[in-house]
């Protein structure tokens, strides 16, 4: 089912009944990064993505965008569905908003996974890097930026293996509207560091990290790990930084594993 919350255009999958997981989606990508894990999990999980502002069919913004932002629109469409303690399954930047909606509200959720993403915040040189992309994408347009930044992203394995279907992703990127992209670069930018608050998270976490990704590498999120109590690391084989994407079949039992483990 698809429909709208806010402008913010929400998918569901699976019985309305079973236990909710919200999928968010990392940058420049839409809800269909998590297909894989869908067709998997709305089996016996009630399924939530949503295209996050600016990206996939939430156009209707002006790219004056913070993460604050993205996890009002989080908070809202757990509040509208009613979703009971759902599980947050976030990527990258979806880790960045899940990280700040542990921060601001973890008393809604039963557990998160976060996949390929940090609790840090940029530093100066990253923060220099998104404003030269956004220098870029206006006076170049975003096709050459997304189509770099995406083959960064994935790792050999997934480059040599899936090139048609690395192709179809950047494709399908380069449709989105570029006002969007440049709002979730600000977003990004001048989102607050969240690792101070790791020691504070009372829920259980799976942590996952494809063994290739070197923009969030495992080392990166092995401390992460060691500084949350309940929580879990698993090392994903033939992956970079979007190991969902890139080795499904080992991220879906990962999650399996830990969902069974909680008791969800
Ligand atoms: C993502 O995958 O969401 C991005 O790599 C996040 C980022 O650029 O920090």
């Amino acid at each position: 089912m698809k429909f709208s919350i806010n402008n913010i255009s929400v998918i569901t999958d699976g019985d309305k009944e079973a236990k909710p997981i919200v999928f968010i989606h990392g940058f420049p990508y839409d809800h269909s990064m998590w297909k894989k894990q869908i067709n998997y999990f709305s089996n016996s999980y009630y399924c939530i993505s949503y295209d996050i502002r600016g990206f996939g069919e939430s156009r209707d913004f002006d790219g004056q965008h913070t993460m604050e932002m993205f996890v009002d629109d989080l908070e809202l469409i757990i509040d509208e569905m009613n979703l009971q303690k759902p599980v947050l399954c976030g990527l990258s930047m979806g880790g960045y908003i899940s990280l700040r909606a542990l921060e601001r509200f973890q008393n809604k959720l039963s557990a998160v996974i976060l996949c390929d993403t940090r609790s840090q915040a940029d530093d100066n040189q990253g923060r220099l890097k998104r404003a030269s992309a956004i220098k870029r994408i206006n006076s170049e347009g975003h096709k050459e930026f997304i189509k770099e930044f995406i083959t960064n992203c994935f790792g050999d394995y997934f480059k040599q293996n899936f090139s048609e279907e690395l192709q179809s992703i950047i494709e399908y990127s380069q449709t989105f509207d570029p006002k969007g992209i440049k709002g979730a670069l600000l977003a990004m930018l001048s989102r607050t560091d969240t690792t101070s608050f790791l020691e504070k998270i009372e829920i259980p976490i799976l942590l996952i990290c494809g063994k290739q990704d070197n923009l969030t590498p495992p080392s990166v999120m092995r401390d992460m790990y060691h500084k949350i109590k309940n929580s879990e690391f698993v090392e994903i084989e033939n992956a970079g930084h979007l190991a969902p994407i890139e080795n499904p079949e080992e991220v879906n039992s990962a999650i399996s594993k830990f969902l069974k483990k909680i008791g969800y």
